[in-house]
């Protein structure tokens, strides 16, 4: 039997309408590049976008976004979760609504969290994501499980990202520790590739699907990496390979001299 092939995707930050800028980089533009790649390369089971989808939190967002993915992959399962940008009363607005919070896909158990702090930048997990969380890993024991949320829930090696790190991430690491089965923690948020290791389970950040944040910086700047996403194969026996994929051979009018965003 093939892997469950999982794509995730994040940071895209679409305007309301289209040509809405990060940085000088039109966000409708590199979404089409990544999405192309996509096409290219890819089979997806299931497509996931890991919050920041919108920039401004607006229903019309949102709505541009879903027609934007329909129209490469008018077949394939949609996912999300929100990030610090977006605003999940109108992401439920939406006329197709996404998968949101759980589903269990080619016998993977996969949770969404929310870790936003409303209106800050920072995250943070509320006491009912944590409970949720720890009912849906029970709920199917003999499952590997996959956790997304939008923050990073490890601080990732840069001094003016690390202070939005998950404020509860020790309530987090508790709920993991007590369910054997979860393969990998997966976020995006940081805008950049990031893997490391806790007791066996992988803890991994994927760029945006925009702009890109120089790793291991200790202030705000911008890498010139590529956008991208990450792909997952996801075996029936509970085993996975992951892997992130980059536009390549393109040149993006960044502004990357920026000193915030
Ligand atoms: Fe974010």
């Amino acid at each position: 039997m093939r892997p469950f092939r999982l794509l995730q995707i994040t940071d895209c930050h679409l305007g309301s309408q289209p040509g809405e800028k990060l940085l000088g980089l039109d966000t409708d533009q590199s979404l089409y590049d990544v999405l192309h790649l996509l096409q290219a390369n890819e089979a997806p089971d299931m497509i996931l976008a890991t919050g920041d989808i919108s920039n401004d939190g607006g229903v019309a967002s949102y709505e541009r976004f879903i027609k934007i993915i329909e129209r490469s992959f008018p077949n394939t399962p949609l996912a999300w979760l929100p990030g610090n940008h977006d605003d999940p009363m109108n992401m439920d607005q939406v006329v197709n609504l996404p998968i949101e919070a759980h589903c269990v896909r080619g016998g993977w158990n996969m949770i969404f969290l929310d870790s936003r702090i409303p209106m800050e930048e920072g995250g943070d997990l509320h006491a009912n994501e944590i409970d949720r969380l720890d009912k849906q890993l029970a709920a199917y024991p003999r499952l590997p499980a996959l956790v997304f949320l939008h923050h990073q829930p490890v601080p990732v090696g840069s001094t003016w990202l690390d202070q939005y790190v998950v404020l509860n991430n020790e309530d987090f690491f508790k709920v993991l520790d007590r369910h054997s089965n979860v393969k990998a923690v997966c976020w995006g948020h940081v805008h950049q590739n990031f893997e490391t290791d806790r007791k066996g389970v992988k803890l991994l950040a994927t760029p945006s699907t925009c702009v890109q944040f120089l790793p291991n910086s200790h202030d705000f700047a911008v890498d010139k990496a590529m956008p991208g996403y990450r792909r997952f194969e996801l075996h029936a026996n509970g085993a996975f390979e992951t892997e992130v994929c980059r536009i390549k051979d393109k040149v993006y009018k960044i502004d990357f001299a920026s000193a915030g965003y």
